[in-house]
């Protein structure tokens, strides 16, 4: 018995308690560490994951709320070992700091080019308000992000 669940691409089943949460599901059970429990309360978006295509807070998602989903996390953004074009842009633009919150900054940057292809800085912006930074200032975040767009 377990609980069945699509993570980047793998039909899984977890045999967590099904209230775990789902970060702690990815890094403890499936050794996906790309998303980090931070502050564990919906404040910092630095678990961020997409479920069935819309990102998701994975500290507040019990893993019963996602059974039979479509999870991706940071680590399913890539395809063949290389950067995604979005992590590409990041690296390429310098961005990275401590690098705490960057795997949910590319969650989220995914979704909104990936939903969006004609995002505008404003859209890039608001797309990025629930993923805390207490390194960078953004701005090297949002031109990387549009870098991509333009290619
Ligand atoms: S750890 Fe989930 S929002 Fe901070
Ligand atoms: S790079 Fe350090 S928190 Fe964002």
């Amino acid at each position: 018995m377990g609980l069945s669940l699509s993570i980047n691409g793998d039909r899984l089943t977890s045999s967590a308690d099904p209230i775990t949460p789902l970060v702690d599901v990815l890094r403890e059970e499936f050794h996906l560490t790309g998303a980090k429990p931070v502050c564990r309360e919906g404040f910092c978006g630095a678990c961020m994951v997409l479920v069935d295509g819309s990102p998701a807070l994975s500290c507040l998602t019990p893993l019963a709320l996602v059974e039979n989903c479509e999870v991706r996390t940071a680590e399913g953004l890539s395809a063949n070992s290389a950067l995604s074009p979005v992590q590409a842009a990041l690296e390429e633009a310098d961005a990275v700091q401590c690098g705490m919150c960057f795997p949910g900054m590319v969650v989220s940057l995914t979704h909104v080019l990936e939903t969006n292809p004609g995002a505008t800085r404003d859209d890039i912006r608001a797309a990025l308000t629930g993923n805390i930074c207490r390194c960078t200032g953004y701005e090297r975040i949002i031109e990387a992000a549009l870098t991509v767009i333009q290619t």
